[in-house]
């Protein structure tokens, strides 16, 4: 009895469970680890059967797991991609495999936008303009800045700078002085920042930081107080992420405002693919997930 309906649930679970892969960026900075925790955590109470792919930053190694992906024949792939160009060829060979692919955290720039099925994601352009209406309310719209940028090329390094820019090219005495990337890491961040503070003498002037991501922006705290500086206090310092070490920089005065980034997602992103794989339908080609600036108190 008890035994045999047991069986019969386990077997009809197994025959049911959805096998999909999902190509993640890397593991860059704090959000990044923390979004793939959550998703390969959130699969396992979806019974989904997760193929999970890291390409170490490397948009080959995406399209190698893509690839691999459609040869195992999954019945969908996600994919976070490090870079906006580059992505046709591959999605054309996921729709004549007829495996749908969803994109999630980052977008890309195809002409054919049946390629994929929406694009699950914070509005980049949206974050960056949240800072950028915070920066120029702080300074009353006036203030120099220093720019830290993300991956080249990746869609939160464009967007975040775009949205940024629309914001404060409203306020003639608000200017981006310098600007770099930094690649989304501590290191990159630091680095960066080292530059600007020998290429404006000690910041002599400079207002604020507007750092693509987080981490970023811990590399460069670190590199101001190294130089004797006071992040904080004598430079405003804005980024994007809200990750557990920029909350309690904001706490200890070194950082002023972070946009949250929402890592803990797999519970909104999977019920989304499970209902299109029971019965496809023409979603959205932007399913958006909110933003929220917080600043320390
Ligand atoms: O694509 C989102 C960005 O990628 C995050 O803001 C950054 O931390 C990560 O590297």
């Amino acid at each position: 009895g008890g035994a045999v309906a047991f069986a019969a649930t386990i077997a009809a679970t197994m025959a049911s469970a959805q096998t999909i892969g999902f190509s993640q960026v890397g593991s860059e900075g704090d959000w990044r680890p923390a979004f793939s925790a959550n998703m390969q955590e959130s699969a396992k109470e979806f019974g989904i059967d997760l193929k999970f792919a890291n390409a170490q930053g490397k948009q080959e190694e995406q399209l190698r797991a893509v690839r691999a992906f459609i040869a195992q024949g999954v019945d969908a792939i996600i994919v976070a991609p490090v870079v906006v160009t580059g992505w046709d060829q591959v999605l054309r060979e996921a729709k004549e495999a007829e495996i749908p692919v969803f994109l999630v955290d980052r977008d890309v720039d195809v002409e054919d936008k049946t390629l994929y099925v929406t694009r699950i994601s914070a509005d980049f352009n949206l974050e960056g303009k949240l800072a950028g209406a915070w920066l120029a309310t702080e300074s009353k719209g006036t203030c120099k800045i220093v720019e830290l940028q993300g991956t080249t090329g990746s869609a939160p390094a464009i967007e975040r700078k775009k949205g940024f820019e629309a914001v404060i090219s409203q306020f003639p005495a608000m200017e981006i002085v310098a600007t770099q990337s930094g690649d989304f890491t501590t290191e990159g961040g630091k680095k960066v920042m080292e530059a600007f503070i020998k290429s404006t003498n000690n910041l002599d002037g400079i207002c604020a930081s507007f750092a693509h991501n987080d981490n970023m922006q811990l590399g460069a705290i670190q590199a101001m107080k190294e130089a004797g500086l006071k992040p904080g206090t004598d430079v405003q310092m804005v980024s994007v992420d809200y990750v557990p070490a920029i909350k309690d920089a904001l706490a200890a005065g070194e950082a002023n405002a972070s946009v949250e980034l929402r890592s803990a997602v797999g519970g909104f992103i999977y019920p989304i693919i499970l209902d299109y794989l029971k019965s496809p339908t023409e979603l959205d080609k932007w399913i958006v997930i909110p933003s929220d600036l917080h600043t320390a108190n």
